[in-house]
């Protein structure tokens, strides 16, 4: 049931941070996460594979352990010919349904050339995790709307656990994942609908940011295109005057996620002196008329700036007289190739 929502897809954003509890409850009493954790502290190198959404959570996981000296690397499952894999060489395959046809021939395939095969699903027995050495699940529930919304948070808070044993970190800072989605939920949805009406009519628009947060704003761009049918374009901050500011002109929507405080200033002054709209997500304030502030704590940006990219999607859509949770030419589970 929808429970009161008027879309499946609403109401799986607001189940996020119950999700998200449940997720890192479960894992945290998995044996089979620590198996997971001692296989890839001892790898040579770990190779994310995923599609779609499931892939920007893997950009998250691959950024985190680079930045500490691991060898992660992500990869589009259709692409996995252009990669090769060598003894000690770890498969990390992400699926929330356990059934995305790219990432079982990409699997098959590497487990052909010997390496192991760990995989984060959300189906229990999903044909990925039978197919995998170590199966971990990340339990968030059953999603029915299309578009990933509360298995893409879960899937992070799987992998920030995950990257934090890797590191011996303390994980303490995760029981704050919840709070944060809430907070960030309460504080922005409002804003989100005001937003939506500009964005209603915007033929394109570009998703902007850097570091952490560049997956988000990855995630937000597919997001809005899948449900609103708005061309979004999303690329790291810094780009924009290699190329794609050539693009805009007056009143052309640009969201800016910014990971930390006034991280992205510069690329702001850059779009705004050529006439840009600029949407602005963040702690800093002044920015532009249309600012939202979030709540980021060190290492839970992801949770903070996941709600508003989800729900700026849904109220486009919805803005628009269409059905978010049946977007036009789209599965839940892409099984053909
Ligand atoms: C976007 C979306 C898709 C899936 C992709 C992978 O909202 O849902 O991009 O993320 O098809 O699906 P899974 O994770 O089931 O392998």
């Amino acid at each position: 049931s929808k429970g009161g929502y008027s879309h499946f897809m609403l109401k799986e954003i607001h189940d996020s941070p119950l999700a998200v509890k449940e997720t890192l409850s479960t894992m945290m009493a998995d044996d089979s996460v620590d198996k997971a954790v001692k296989v890839m502290s001892q790898a040579n190198r770990i190779f994310v594979v995923a599609a779609g959404t499931s892939y920007h959570a893997g950009l998250i996981f691959g950024r985190e352990l680079n930045m500490s000296g691991f060898t992660v690397i992500p990869m589009i499952a259709s692409e996995y010919p252009s990669y090769r894999t060598r003894a000690g060489d770890v498969i990390l395959a992400l699926s929330q349904s356990g059934e995305t046809l790219d990432v079982k021939m990409a699997i098959k395939e590497f487990k052909n050339e010997g390496s192991t095969i760990i995989s984060i699903t959300n189906v229990i027995e999903s044909t990925i995790s039978r197919e995998s050495d170590v199966k971990l699940y990340m339990r968030a529930g059953p999603e029915l709307g299309v578009a990933a919304t509360k298995t893409f948070v879960s899937q992070v808070a799987s992998l920030l656990l995950l990257k934090s044993k890797i590191l011996g970190e303390k994980l303490d800072y995760l029981s704050h994942a919840h709070e944060v989605l809430e907070a960030s939920l309460e504080g922005t949805e409002g804003q989100m609908k005001k937003w939506s009406s500009t964005l209603i009519s915007a033929p394109s628009m570009y998703y902007l940011s850097k570091g952490v947060g560049l997956p988000m704003a990855l995630e937000g761009a597919l997001k809005i295109k899948e449900v609103a049918y708005v061309h979004a374009e999303s690329y790291p901050a810094g780009e924009s005057k290699h190329g794609p500011i050539a693009l805009v002109s007056e009143g052309f929507p640009v969201v800016f996620l910014d990971p930390g405080i006034d991280e992205l200033k510069v690329n702001i002054e850059e779009m705004k002196s050529r006439g840009a709209r600029i949407f602005y997500v963040g702690t800093s304030k002044g920015i532009s008329k249309d600012e939202v502030e979030v709540r980021l704590e060190k290492g839970l940006e992801p949770f903070a700036l996941a709600p508003p990219i989800q729900l700026l999607a849904y109220y486009v859509s919805v803005g628009k007289g269409l059905d978010p949770d049946r977007p036009r030419n789209l599965a839940k589970t892409v099984t053909v190739e």
